[in-house]
């Protein structure tokens, strides 16, 4: 069976953790293709939740491999945190394979990260402050660290006070800080990398050998299109490709490789930092989504900003991933609101209508939604299996959803439980995982 990409279709946050595991028990493997610990997945099993940062969320499942390919950013101190938490659980680790060609995220990137955003004030982005921007501008620049490097001291040394140089007059604050002595970073990062030795390895080939095997390859995506750093509200984004293409490189397969796009959104809209959110609601309904969403950052706790679904961002996000399938989390949110609003267009500053997601940030920043109403239901929908199970209020919700965006919805999240979800009957690869 070929590859399945799983993308965040809004800002993040949408359940990408929950769908990844439920894919997870079907694949040979779950690969982490970009973003680093910035996010934020949360899974819940037989009433216990995990929450990962880096590790893919396929690692419940003892059969199944978990890679970090190359383009993950990789923090060693929260991945060997990670690995411990796991550990003390009773999870096996030993399926966990960290691509040697992944950056990785030093303590200056930490800083800089503080650094920038302090510098913005109030024009901040709202970053996770994990390191990860200034991690990929040294990608970029050539002045980045990778796995292997930890691995060899000598290397790692000279490597670390290449990337430390450029850098001099920004740090000169932090300069007194111990954890930025060359010497003292060497060693504690080849510490590092000696305890993580073992996960080191050449992720491609094993993803080659897993898709030349027929096997099913999970493509775990992490936050979301509109945070993309090339299609997303820049520069209120992060500093990946969240988006479907970054599968390819971020993992070392082609796009042949990838039969199935799965874009998830929940059934309305948060986001998490700054930007523009143009179905925002700064009322009690968006009061009353947050807390039965429980919209609370996984990773920073930060609240969520809260609003209706935007179709003109979804439509967006299929067209820029390919989308094939939909997969709609959180609609037990929505119980007991009604009416229900979803943003179909865009007004602009000047009154003009927009159908497409606008380019240009000035009428981005400015946008806001026009609504269609729907009726809304109140009925507990969290033990609804099958589609028949909905109230037809949801069920047309559904349907309007399909048909606006054009994309079939393969499955609905009713709860944050592994079975609190609905399998349609959508004709995709993996239809059997339903079963
Ligand atoms: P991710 O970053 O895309 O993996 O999503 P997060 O884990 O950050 O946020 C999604 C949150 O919603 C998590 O706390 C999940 O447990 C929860 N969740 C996922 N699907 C559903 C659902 O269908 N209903 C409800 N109520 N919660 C869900
Ligand atoms: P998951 O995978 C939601 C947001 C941050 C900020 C912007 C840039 O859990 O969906 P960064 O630290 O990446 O430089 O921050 O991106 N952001 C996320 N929002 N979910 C995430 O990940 C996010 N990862 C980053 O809040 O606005
Ligand atoms: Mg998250």
């Amino acid at each position: 069976m070929p590859g399945l990409a799983i993308v965040g279709a809004q800002w993040g946050d949408e359940g990408k953790g929950k769908i990844t595991d439920l894919l997870a028990e079907r694949a040979d493997a779950v690969v982490r293709f970009q973003g680093g610990n910035n996010a934020g997945h949360t899974i819940v099993r037989g009433g216990e939740e995990f929450k990962f940062h880096l590790i893919p969320s396929g690692i419940l499942h003892s059969d199944t491999l978990c890679l970090i390919g190359n383009g993950v950013v990789v923090d060693p101190k929260v991945m060997t945190e990670e690995i411990e938490g796991l550990r003390r659980r009773g999870i096996d680790t030993g399926r966990l394979r960290i691509s040697a060609n992944a950056h990785v995220i030093m303590p200056y990137h930490l800083l800089l990260d503080q650094a920038g955003e302090a510098k913005l004030g109030e024009l901040q982005i709202g970053t996770t402050r994990r390191g990860i921007g200034p991690c990929y501008a040294d990608k970029s620049a050539r002045l980045g660290i990778r796995m292997q490097d930890l691995l060899d001291e000598k290397i790692l040394k000279q490597k670390i006070y290449a990337a430390m140089e450029p850098k001099r007059l920004t740090l000169r604050p932090f300069e007194k800080d111990p954890a930025l002595d060359l010497q003292t970073m060497t060693e504690e990062y080849r510490t590092l990398g000696h305890r993580l030795e073992s996960y080191i390895a050449d992720t491609q080939r094993i993803i080659w050998d897993a898709l030349d095997n027929e096997r099913l390859v999970v493509f775990e995506g992490a936050q979301g299109a509109l945070l993309d750093i090339d299609h997303g509200t820049y520069p209120f984004v992060t500093s990946s490709n969240p988006t479907a293409g970054a599968a390819c490189v971020g993992a070392g397969v082609g796009p042949k490789d990838i039969e199935e796009v799965w874009g998830i959104t929940k059934a309305y809209s948060t986001r998490v930092g700054s930007g523009p959110f143009a179905s925002e609601l700064d009322d009690d309904v968006g009061d009353r989504l947050r807390v039965a969403g429980n919209e609370f950052g996984t990773t920073t706790g930060r609240a969520r900003r809260c609003g209706w679904l935007d179709l003109v961002g979804l439509r967006y996000a299929a067209r820029i991933n390919g989308l094939t399938a939909l997969a709609i989390t959180k609609l037990d949110v929505l119980t007991g609101i009604d009416p229900i609003r979803v943003a179909v267009r865009y007004s602009g500053p000047d009154g003009a209508s927009f159908d497409e997601f606008p380019y240009h940030q000035s009428i981005l920043h400015k946008a806001v939604g026009e609504y269609i109403e729907l009726p809304g239901w109140q009925e507990d929908i969290s033990g609804a299996r099958r589609l028949e199970d909905l109230p037809s209020a949801a069920r047309d919700y559904l349907d309007l959803i399909a048909a606006n965006v054009g994309v079939p919805v393969v499955l609905v999240g009713v709860g944050p439980a592994r079975d609190e979800v609905i399998w349609t009957q959508a004709d995709t690869l993996v239809h059997s995982i339903a079963a």
